[in-house]
């Protein structure tokens, strides 16, 4: 059993992007109330007082789009500056990435995972529910200035829909051959957008890592995570192509995070939310710092049986929360 020590916390449920395969336009989304959001100054207590004492040192500040916090950059420097941060990374859809790398970086920032869905403007517009081909130009500013300053190692997430991107997966994959950028298929889950996932299915990582070994040859591959990427490179490649492959082979015994969200529900999983906890209301009610850290202990005691077995589970009943909900 891993040890449990990696934290994803959404800081925002909102997005700027509908991307269809998460949160599409018209789908029923109760956001959380901005006052029910977690402060900077409650993250901070959070992780100093609860987490970092339970052994917590990896964090990553997730969304809906982390970048729409007002207070990211303050966050990010607070994180950075915890003695017992040992990784701090984001997820972002870098659309406000051009204007906000530079202070993030200052901030004490190293890596970003970034979501890029495809190469085609027309196909980014329509994927994530917004047709503007300029919004691909500013997606693609913002990784290219991400580059200039120095964040390592880039990650580009690709979450693939047959029918929509398969067709460009050694496209993507072809990135990293002159780039030190790490590019990984993601298996589509059916979370966020039942129908879509009804209507396209989804395609097993081995059928994309065979197309690629096909063009260019595959060898094992290593770059810095906490993730579930299944990790290889094309030879003689800068960057690496990975493979994140929850449907196929659920990873699940081996997952070593809990999720903050950004109203503070801290969740043992991404998909069960068995023994869920209201941090917000325990903050807010005076609990003692004590019975705060017993009460997470507990929760992640309890977490290895709680985790959700996609496979045994099933995968064909969608869920009906999307990613920007839990906490992607
Ligand atoms: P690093 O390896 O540390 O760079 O990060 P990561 O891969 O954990 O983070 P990222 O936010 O880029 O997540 C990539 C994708 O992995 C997500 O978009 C999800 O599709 C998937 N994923 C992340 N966490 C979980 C999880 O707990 N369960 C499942 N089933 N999928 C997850
Ligand atoms: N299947 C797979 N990945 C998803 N994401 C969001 N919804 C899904 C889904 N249904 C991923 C995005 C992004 C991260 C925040 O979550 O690609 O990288
Ligand atoms: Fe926004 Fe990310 Fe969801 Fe796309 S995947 S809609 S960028 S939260």
């Amino acid at each position: 059993m891993p040890a449990i020590d990696y934290l994803r916390i959404s800081l925002i449920d909102r997005c700027n992007f509908r991307c269809q395969y998460c949160m599409p336009e018209g789908a029923d989304l109760a956001y959380a109330l901005q006052q029910d959001w977690l402060t900077r100054a409650e993250l901070r207590h959070l992780l100093r007082d609860v987490f970092i004492p339970l052994g917590f040192t990896r964090f990553r500040l997730t969304g809906g789009e982390p970048l729409l916090r007002p207070d990211i950059v303050e966050i990010v420097q607070d994180i950075t500056a915890l003695p017992a941060t040992q990784d701090l990374a984001i997820t972002t859809n870098a659309f406000l990435l051009a204007k906000r790398a530079q202070a993030l970086w200052d901030a004490g920032l190293r890596r970003i995972n970034i979501s890029l869905d495809s190469l085609d403007p027309d196909t980014f517009g329509k994927i994530i529910g917004r047709p503007s081909v300029a919004l691909w130009h500013q997606v693609w500013a913002g990784i290219q200035t991400a580059h200039q300053i120095g964040f390592s190692p880039l990650k580009l997430n690709v979450v693939v829909i047959p029918g929509v991107n398969d067709g460009e997966v050694l496209d993507l994959a072809a990135l990293t051959r002159d780039r030190d950028w790490h590019v990984r298929f993601i298996e589509f889950m059916p979370i966020g957008n039942g129908d879509l996932f009804a209507s396209q299915g989804w395609v097993a990582s081995e059928i994309l890592r065979q197309q690629i070994r096909d063009r260019w040859g595959l060898e094992a591959g290593s770059v810095r995570g906490n993730g579930p990427a299944d990790v290889f490179k094309i030879p003689g490649a800068q960057g690496t192509v990975g493979f994140i492959s929850q449907m196929s082979e659920c990873f699940c015994d081996r997952c070593n995070r809990m999720r903050l969200s950004a109203d503070g529900w801290l969740r043992p999983c991404l998909l069960n939310e068995t023994g869920q906890i209201n941090l917000r209301a325990l903050l807010r009610d005076d609990v003692p710092m004590e019975a705060l850290r017993d009460r997470v202990s507990e929760l992640v005691f309890a977490k290895p049986e709680i985790n959700f077995k996609m496979r045994e589970s099933g995968t064909t009943g969608a869920y009906s929360r999307t990613m920007s909900q839990i906490g992607g």
